[in-house]
């Protein structure tokens, strides 16, 4: 171990050991007192290092980022204060903010995003006001982006591409009271229903209501998307185009030949029915008539045969006995 080499990068560590755990350090251009670091417009094109560990209040306005690094934000865990405002961030990452949970205050607004990584926000579970206004390029909100920020009151989504939200998005901002929406292109199509009725029964406060329309379709450019709720309930649950009437007047005409096949058959088989009855009483008549007609010829023949026997017997005991014998035939026929 030569004596040179050993302790110059052992004293360069300690050294900048000591400068984080101090706090004493300062970035260039910057000011820093009380936990407050003020960066505002010092031509930042990147996340100033040597920020001391301590800080919770820090403005980085008015510069030039482009990226916010996780890792040297996360060294500031007790930040609750963060202005972002008026920078070039592109992107905001998963778990931009894992080391900055304590936040209270986050404003991305005047700045380039395009996108926000669903879980971006999810650390920040104190987070009361979030502004990321004036994001042009910003063209969708995941559902999930909101679902940890349970703390959240004032939300500022003006300014942005923003075309239509999920409501869904906002079921665990509960504590939400104000919502900024306009200056956004809104789609005001059937998907966007859920969110109007969102904001009818959520009793939030929009202070820039009137400035918060939809711009598409036309027929509702214009409207306040706080009002049009009931007129897009009105075109998407009972509204009818000619097409839904000409799906209806085919649905009826089914429904009406179907009764009519339905009518015809039972009829049909009411009469076929009927006949085949009739035809089988009718059968049973001719049996009946039948029956007598050969009773009535076998008691005119017991009647000759007794006759015939009266004549040659000559007796008076005689009669009562054909009688009797023809009366048992009979009633034989009839069993
Ligand atoms: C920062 O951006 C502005 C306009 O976007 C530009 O005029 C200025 O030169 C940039 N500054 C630096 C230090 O890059
Ligand atoms: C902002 O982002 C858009 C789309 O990514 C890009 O076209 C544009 O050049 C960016 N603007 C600035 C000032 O970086
Ligand atoms: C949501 O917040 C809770 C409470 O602070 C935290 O424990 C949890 O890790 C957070 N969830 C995510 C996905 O970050
Ligand atoms: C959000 O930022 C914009 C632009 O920086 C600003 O005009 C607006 O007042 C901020 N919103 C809130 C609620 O402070
Ligand atoms: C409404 O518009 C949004 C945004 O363009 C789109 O994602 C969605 O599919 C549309 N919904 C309907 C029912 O057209
Ligand atoms: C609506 O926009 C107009 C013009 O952009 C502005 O003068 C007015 O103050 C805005 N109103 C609200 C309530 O934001």
């Amino acid at each position: 171990m030569s004596p040179a080499s050993g302790p110059g990068p052992r004293w360069l560590l300690f050294s900048f050991g000591l400068g984080l755990v101090s706090g004493s350090k300062c970035p260039k251009n910057c000011q820093c007192q009380a936990q407050e670091v003020v960066c505002t417009g010092s031509q930042l094109t990147e996340f100033p290092l040597d920020m001391p560990l301590s800080t919770r209040r820090l403005y980085l306005n008015n510069n030039n980022i482009t990226f916010v690094p996780a890792l040297t934000l996360g060294l500031l865990s007790d930040l609750v204060y963060l202005d972002f405002r008026n920078n070039q961030i592109r992107e905001v990452m998963d778990y931009t903010f894992i080391g900055v949970f304590r936040l209270i205050y986050l404003d991305l607004s005047t700045n380039n995003l395009t996108s926000i990584s669903p879980f971006s926000f999810s650390p920040l579970s104190n987070l009361v006001q979030l502004n990321i206004s004036n994001n042009p390029h910003l063209l969708s909100l995941n559902k999930y982006t909101f679902a940890n920020t349970s703390s959240l009151r004032h939300l500022d989504l003006r300014n942005t591409g923003l075309q239509t939200l999920d409501p869904s998005a906002f079921q665990n901002l509960l504590t939400l009271q104000t919502l900024y929406l306009s200056g956004n292109p809104w789609k005001c199509n059937c998907s966007f229903l859920d969110f109007t009725i969102y904001l009818i029964v959520s009793h939030l406060s929009h202070p820039d209501a009137p400035n918060a329309t939809c711009m598409e379709p036309a027929e509702l450019a214009g409207w306040p998307v706080e009002q049009v709720g009931n007129p897009l309930r009105y075109m998407c649950v009972t509204h009818l185009d000619s097409q839904d009437y000409v799906f209806l007047l085919l649905i009826g005409f089914c429904i009406f030949s179907a009764g009519t096949v339905a009518a015809w058959l039972t009829g049909m088989c009411a009469v076929i029915y009927q006949s085949a009855r009739r035809r089988s009483s009718e059968a049973e008549d001719e049996d009946e008539q039948g029956q007598r007609v050969e009773v009535g010829r076998r008691i005119f023949h017991i009647h000759r045969w007794s006759l015939r026997q009266k004549k040659q017997q000559g007796t008076r005991q005689a009669p009562f006995l054909t009688r009797s014998r023809a009366s048992h035939s009979l009633s034989g026929a009839y069993i």
